[in-house]
């Protein structure tokens, strides 16, 4: 079965809308956790524009499945992660300006830097995922770094206007996954999924974990964290039986 990884960083951006204390993103985990996730996400961004530090804290402190911490590789955030010892770190690029992580990382042109951020993680004994574009140099650079998993981007294919171009976008991510199957990494997906494209992505591709943000904590606030999550995980179940 497919895990879910739900990302809870938009309840902290309610919150920092009025840099009060609620919602509280520790309270949502662990409801969402109640619905059914099986791994809480959440970004520690460099400008602090939604998760805070004392947030990775208590979120350690309480939840007890996968906590997967995405970040850069800034220094000051890598200090953090080693700190709390998530059970996953995903690594994505980050930029001041950007809404949400547009693009993957490019593993290729940072691979000193990225293969000793790895080094460190694996050493600690947590796992470690590069989020990157379904591009086969990227895919390759993510084995000679020794990650364990790649978390394959799926902005494009949500973004698609026509079910061709959709098309083309999940056979490219399908030949993604099995290149990265046969250098023997796991491989994620995740990225602009919805309760409405999550269903046929699921049909399509042979994957460990799909991580879901913005539509789940959408839903959520009409019908509660709890129920949005189960609403999701009963989708993916649904679509992972037409699979097998
Ligand atoms: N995976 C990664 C690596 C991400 O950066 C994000 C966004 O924070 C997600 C998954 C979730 O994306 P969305 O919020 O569009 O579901």
């Amino acid at each position: 079965m497919i895990q879910l990884g739900v990302n809870i960083d938009h309840i902290a951006t309610i919150r920092q809308a009025r840099r009060t204390f609620e919602p509280d993103p520790a309270t949502a985990a662990s409801l969402a956790v109640l619905g059914g996730a099986d791994i809480i996400t959440v970004h520690l961004r460099e400008d602090r524009r939604h998760i805070q530090d004392r947030d990775v804290r208590l979120l350690r402190e309480t939840i007890f499945t996968k906590l997967n911490l995405e970040m850069s590789t800034a220094p000051e955030i890598v200090d953090i992660a080693m700190k709390t010892k998530p059970e996953q770190v995903t690594l994505v690029p980050e930029k001041r300006q950007e809404i949400t992580t547009e693009g993957g990382l490019d593993v290729v042109s940072q691979k000193k830097t990225i293969m000793d951020t790895v080094k460190r993680f694996k050493d600690a004994g947590i796992l470690v995922s590069l989020f990157i574009d379904p591009e086969e140099n990227q895919i390759a650079a993510s084995k000679d770094v020794s990650a364990q998993y790649i978390e394959l981007h799926t902005g494009n294919y949500a973004n698609a206007k026509d079910m061709a171009t959709r098309n083309k976008i999940i056979e490219k991510l399908q030949a993604g996954v099995k290149a990265a199957q046969e250098l023997g990494l796991q491989v994620n997906a995740g990225h602009g999924l919805t309760y409405q494209n999550v269903g046929l992505l699921v049909e399509s591709l042979d994957v460990e974990e799909l991580h879901i943000g913005h539509s789940i904590v959408s839903r959520a606030v009409f019908v509660g964290i709890q129920q949005a999550v189960s609403e999701m995980k009963e989708l993916i179940f649904k679509h992972s039986l037409k699979n097998s």
